[in-house]
């Protein structure tokens, strides 16, 4: 009877321990029996290894044992590492130049038929996979994930300690914190009909802590937000959470840099060239249509407003009469894409209130042909070769509509056509900062300015005189970090002032009572001595998901929420007992849909 104390992990093994006696323990993968010798993969979580059960090496028990091991089963085994023969060598594993022949092996647990295959090749259902999550979790591809994810938490953690933050924890019941998601709400027991909120992030604590002196705050911050789940967001996630004292944006910006650069340097043995490159929210916006643009591939948005004014086509005519845009891009030398893949483009870009997708395609022998052969002048030609620099085998897709429209649609066709033409480079890492956002947007709903980051970012000293008469082209000391398509983390220069931070609160609508009652014990914090400060916070989840390749935040987080924000192992949420309900004062009211 074998102890289960093992000396080496079963991923880790290489042609290095050849002629070494080891001792593993982990699940089983699979088993092949072919005849006298049972090949058996044996897992744990840095890998998988090929245990040869021979009756000549480990005797007959040992042998039988082998042969009546299933999937899942908890083994514990003795053996010999030796070279593969070369034919026999598996390049699809990281330990197939060994296998290791076992002398003992003690079964320590049987498994029951899992209801997922436990292999990051199988395809198996979502729903499922997150029932069992706790058997999904066994697959490498998910260790590899958690590891990294530790990997990138224990690196930032030390490289914040060498620059002098402390981490300091805040709480987690609190009171809602205007982050623009909603609130999960707690009910308090002690105070009748009250509630604490989750925090949507350590916003207000950090700024706090300023004014208390503590100058450089970090905190590997749990946030939650009652918002829809998307690939890129989770209803609970986490946050590396920065506030610094008597600083500006560039010094945040290059304590963040650092952080990102040391997890590169860690994670992919990448070196980040700094400081990252800076790009205009309006640059991002104008070219890119978006403020998180993907910068792995071209295709910037021109504008063809001007040109389009007279060039004979009524469409785009009467569009800029109407004071609206006419934009386009070019994808470069896929004129050929089917009248199929056109149509779909068309379709797609409805999603983004485009009302059409007119296109101009450049022939061969440089004449041309489109969507409005009718309007198509020659001169015309020439203008969309000018604008977009389009050579034969081009074909240049259009919106025409008020800017946004514009600007949104071609931003996210961009991304599509690249996307569907394997335009992107996945090994490309694109890092740089977005600055300069607008202070504030206009909420068509609401009828009113509402902030575009939180309401404590301040605005630019260039802008001030416009933050009565313009409000609307106030530009934020705000900057958010973008990589690849994704915003990373965002961040700002923070109000300092009450009477400023009041003034802020009445610019978005907020009464003075209103202020006052959800703010007052910040506005009065201000009154005593508060210093400059700012800071920034990213997403750890984000992060992961992009250093791992993964596709949704779920496969970076250990029990996730699925996208209707359940989580589907625990079954949560879920009811609770009456007593329960009782002690807070909460009765449950049918509603009609139920
Ligand atoms: P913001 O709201 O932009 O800023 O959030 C910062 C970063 O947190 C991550 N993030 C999320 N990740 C997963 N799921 C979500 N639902 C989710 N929501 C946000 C993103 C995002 O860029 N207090 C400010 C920061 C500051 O000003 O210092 C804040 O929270 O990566």
């Amino acid at each position: 009877m074998l102890t289960y104390k093992r000396d080496h992990y079963c991923g880790l093994l290489t042609r290095e321990n050849a002629g070494q006696e080891v001792h593993l323990s982990g699940w089983v993968q699979r088993t092949r029996d072919v005849g006298g010798v049972v090949f058996v993969w044996m897992r744990d979580r840095e890998g998988i290894v090929q245990l040869v059960f021979e009756e000549s090496v480990c005797g007959k028990e040992i042998f039988e044992m082998g042969r009546s091991l299933r999937a899942e089963y908890v083994l514990t085994a003795v053996g010999e590492v030796r070279m593969r023969a070369e034919n026999a060598v598996n390049k699809d594993l990281k330990t197939g130049e060994i296998e290791v022949f076992v002398k003992d092996a003690t079964l320590l647990n049987k498994s029951e038929t899992p209801p997922i295959y436990i292999d990051d090749k199988a395809e198996e259902n979502e729903l499922v996979r997150l029932k069992y999550r706790y058997l999904d979790l066994r697959r490498t591809k998910l260790q590899n994930n958690l590891r990294v994810r530790s990997q990138i938490v224990s690196t930032i953690r030390s490289y914040m300690d060498g620059m002098g933050f402390y981490e300091i924890e805040t709480p987690i019941l609190t009171k809602s914190t205007p982050e623009g998601a909603r609130d999960f709400l707690v009910p308090s027991r002690l105070h009748h009909g009250t509630f604490y909120a989750l925090p949507q992030s350590p916003q207000i604590y950090k700024q706090l802590l300023m004014l208390s002196g503590f100058d450089k705050y970090y905190q590997v911050a749990r946030c939650f937000r009652d918002e829809d789940s998307r690939a890129d967001r989770q209803p609970e996630f986490t946050q590396l959470d920065i506030e610094m004292s008597f600083i500006e944006p560039n010094d945040i910006q290059t304590v963040v840099e650092g952080a990102f650069a040391a997890v590169f340097k860690k994670v992919k043995n990448i070196d980040i060239a700094l400081p990252l490159p800076r790009m205009t929210w309006r640059y991002a916006m104008e070219n890119y249509g978006s403020d998180k643009p993907d910068t792995r591939f071209e295709m910037k948005i021109k504008d063809f407003t001007e040109k389009a004014a007279s060039c004979g086509f009524p469409l785009f005519e009467n569009c800029v009469q109407e004071g609206g845009q006419v934009r386009g891009i070019n994808a470069k030398g896929l004129g050929a894409m089917t009248r199929k893949e056109i149509d779909s483009y068309a379709e797609f870009v409805k999603t983004y209130r485009a009302k059409g997708l007119p296109y101009v395609i450049i022939n061969a022998d440089g004449t041309a042909k489109s969507s409005f052969n009718k309007f198509l002048t020659p001169e015309l030609v020439e203008a969309v070769k000018e604008v977009f620099a389009a050579e034969p085998g081009d074909i240049i897709f259009f919106a025409s509509d008020k800017k946004a429209v514009v600007l949104q649609s071609l931003g996210a066709l961009r991304c599509e056509i690249a996307k569907r033409h394997g335009l992107i480079d996945p090994d490309k890492y694109n890092l740089f900062w977005v600055t300069e956002f607008p202070l504030l947007e206009y909420d068509e709903e609401e009828q009113r300015f509402v902030a575009m980051h939180h309401p404590f970012t301040s605005w630019m000293e260039e802008d001030a005189e416009n933050i009565q008469k313009d409000p609307g082209n106030v530009r934020a000391k705000a900057y958010d970090l973008v990589m690849n398509g994704i915003e990373m983390g965002s961040g700002s220069i923070r109000i300092h002032n009450a009477d400023v931070q009041a003034q802020m609160f009445d610019l978005i609508g907020i009464t003075k009572e209103e202020a006052q009652h959800r703010f007052g014990f910040l506005l009065d914090a201000f009154k005593y001595g508060t210093p400059p400060h700012g800071g920034f916070a990213f997403g750890i989840d984000r992060l992961t998901m992009i250093l791992t390749a993964s596709e949704s935040l779920r496969d970076v987080i250990a029990f996730p929420k699925a996208s209707n924000a359940a989580c589907l192992m625990m079954a949560t949420p879920a009811d609770v007992k009456q007593e329960q309900l009782d002690a807070l004062d909460i009765a449950i009211v049918e509603t009609e849909e139920e």
